[in-house]
């Protein structure tokens, strides 16, 4: 079970793992550096006991070793936990319990938590912990078991995801539903500075101050389907083959064509003159996420006339942001726990502004801590390259913009243009699926190559820094995103016949400046692969390949052209032989800043 559990969370985090289980009167473990399949060869059929925790990491403090890997235990061998976070007073816990005489194996922050509660145990081990948990500083989801009361698992949570499963006379904890979803939908989601005891006859929450909290369970939503491969060789795959249908369900019930409805209900909290009159908007996410927040900006801007700004989260706390109840902050998060992202938006409450999440994980930290804001609906996106989750942030991002426009004189016929053109979408997105076989044939011009550009203009110049990340994060391959104008004004230099560029270059208002730039290329030889509209018999003489993608509104565009990158990226990495849903370094859900 618990290795099954880890299998569904390698996603997160996976240069080592562990286990450790409560057996014959002793802790039990194992630890590998490596996959959860390298865990479960050595474990093989040797544990049997009943309470037990596992870990996959992605390493912090300390490099990727055995000793390194979770579960980490005190010097005696009876407390055994796992951690996730980061303890960002390391050094001086360290010093301190070092002084005491602690012998500490691991180069770890997590290891020292071990040794902390075993300074306090005194038999009562809920006491023990918490008294353990007043000396920490930092972030941390920390699942403990001891031999002192060994039919007792306490989950505790400060800053870092954790979510309890209630089954029937089985009871779970972990940083994700999926890890246990096959056995319970019933899940309790803690809140920071809460925790939970579970024992095989019931559970109990409460604070690190042991005043019970008492919550319903809610229900997962989801069927277990979403979390399997389907058939598919990768997650990846299978989640860009789900976007018509992830996006039919952001659509449902918020965009009906025939009632001219564009609609948001989870920001109804601000009311109609609240948003007519916000003299601002702030979108602050990272990665994926972030180029959604810029084609979510330019929406904004052409519809609702609003100026928007668009922020790395991850720098937006630390600038001084200038941001008050004039300002609408929006921020954008799959996972809803991305650190620095939850971060800016506590930042941005501090400050008054209007906040709002746009998150895909019901009951993340982002989505409960915003209050208002709207899920994405994708389902669960396993694969660590985001695909569906990004084309529903933008789906998202076009209603809000279709909502705040008609409250601020967006004109009827754009209203209604753009409207008609988004129920399409999912259709249309099944159509440029069909280029799956024409996007495979480009893959021998970028299997040897090790470095690429992606060109875009207007709003597709975020799908080609999208298409950039894709190539770059799955295939290793280093890839540039840049507006296609800008790159007389140095990447051009990079150009020569060694040197794939992808174009996005379809009928829109600045369709012939990007010919321009494609003639540009194409005179210092450079090979040119063209995402085109179809219909354009201009483009294909001046091409080595163009993908076509059907027409429609330009501001729209964006759900088309990004699916034949996504597919690229996709086939060069396997053709390589890269770990697709798992490349290196990376990890699904980035909980530390
Ligand atoms: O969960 P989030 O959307 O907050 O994650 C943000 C980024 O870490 C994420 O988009 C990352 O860039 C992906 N690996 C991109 O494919």
């Amino acid at each position: 079970m618990l290795l099954e559990g880890l299998k569904r969370l390698e996603y997160r985090g996976y240069d080592s793992a562990g286990l450790a289980v409560i057996q014959d009167g002793a802790i039990q473990s194992e630890k590998v550096v490596g996959r959860v399949s390298q865990l479960d060869e050595l474990v093989d059929d040797r544990f049997t006991g009943v309470l037990g925790i596992a870990h996959t990491r992605w390493a912090t403090h300390g490099g990727v070793t055995v000793p390194n890997a979770h579960p980490h235990f005190d010097e005696k061998h009876r407390i055994a936990l796992v951690h996730n976070g980061i303890i960002e007073n390391y050094h001086a816990l360290r010093e301190l319990l070092l002084k005491k005489g602690h012998k500490i194996v691991s180069e770890t922050d997590s290891e020292l938590i071990a040794h902390l509660i075993a300074e306090y145990m005194d038999g009562n081990v809920v006491a023990a912990i918490q008294r353990a948990l007043t000396h920490l500083e930092g972030t941390f989801g920390l699942l403990i078991l001891t031999l002192e009361d060994p039919n007792r698992l306490i989950a505790v949570r400060q800053g870092s995801p954790l979510v309890l499963g209630i089954g029937d006379n089985e009871y779970f904890a972990a940083s994700d539903v999926s890890a246990f979803a096959q056995h319970t939908r019933q899940v309790v989601y803690l809140r920071d500075g809460e925790m939970a005891e579970l024992t095989p006859t019931g559970y109990r929450t409460m604070t690190f101050a042991d005043r019970t909290v008492v919550r319903r369970p809610d229900e997962i939503t989801w069927e277990i389907d979403a979390i399997e491969k389907g058939g598919y060789d990768h997650f990846m795959l299978k989640e860009i083959f789900e976007q018509p249908s992830a996006l039919r369900n952001t659509l449902a019930a918020r965009v009906r064509a025939d009632q001219g409805l564009a609609r948001l209900g989870g920001i109804t909290a601000y009311s109609d003159d609240q948003l007519r009159s916000l003299e601002r908007v702030i979108i602050s996410a990272c990665g994926t996420a972030w180029h959604a927040a810029l084609v979510g900006e330019y929406m904004l801007e052409e519809l609702a006339r609003v100026p928007t700004e668009v922020e790395y989260a991850s720098e937006f706390r630390y600038r001084n942001p200038i941001v008050g109840e004039e300002t609408l902050a929006i921020f954008i998060s799959q996972s809803g726990e991305t650190a620095d992202t939850l971060a800016a938006l506590r930042e941005a409450k501090a400050k008054g502004a209007h906040v709002m999440g746009i998150c895909n994980v019901v009951g993340s930290t982002i989505a409960t801590e915003a209050g208002t804001g709207s899920y994405t609906h994708a389902g669960p996106e396993i694969g660590v390259a985001s695909t569906k989750a990004f084309t529903t942030q933008m789906a998202v991002m076009t209603i809000l913009a279709l909502q705040l426009g008609h409250l601020r004189n967006l004109s009827l016929e754009t209203y209604s243009t753009i409207l008609n053109d988004l129920v399409k979408i999912p259709d249309l997105i099944e159509r440029v699926l069909e280029t799956d076989p024409q996007v495979r044939e480009i893959v021998p011009i970028f299997e040897h190559t090790t470095n690429c550009l992606y060109l875009g203009r207007g709003i597709n110049f975020p799908i080609a820094l999208e298409g950039a990340l894709k190539m770059k994060e799955i295939s290793y391959v280093h890839a540039e995103g840049y507006p296609a104008a800008e790159m007389k004004h140095g990447p051009i230099a990079l150009i020569d016949e060694n040197m794939p560029v992808v174009v996005i270059a379809i009928q829109d208002p600045v369709y012939d400046k990007v010919i321009s730039n494609i003639e540009e290329i194409r005179a210092r030889k450079g090979r040119i692969i063209a995402i085109a509209t179809e219909g354009d018999d201009r483009i294909a003489s001046k091409v080595e390949k163009a993908i076509y993608v059907p027409r429609v509104a330009p501001l729209l565009t964006p759900f088309l052209t990004v699916v034949p990158l996504q597919l690229l990226a996709y086939h060069v990495a396997a053709a390589k032989g890269c770990d697709i849903d798992k490349p290196r370094n990376l990890a699904k859900s980035v909980t530390v800043e």
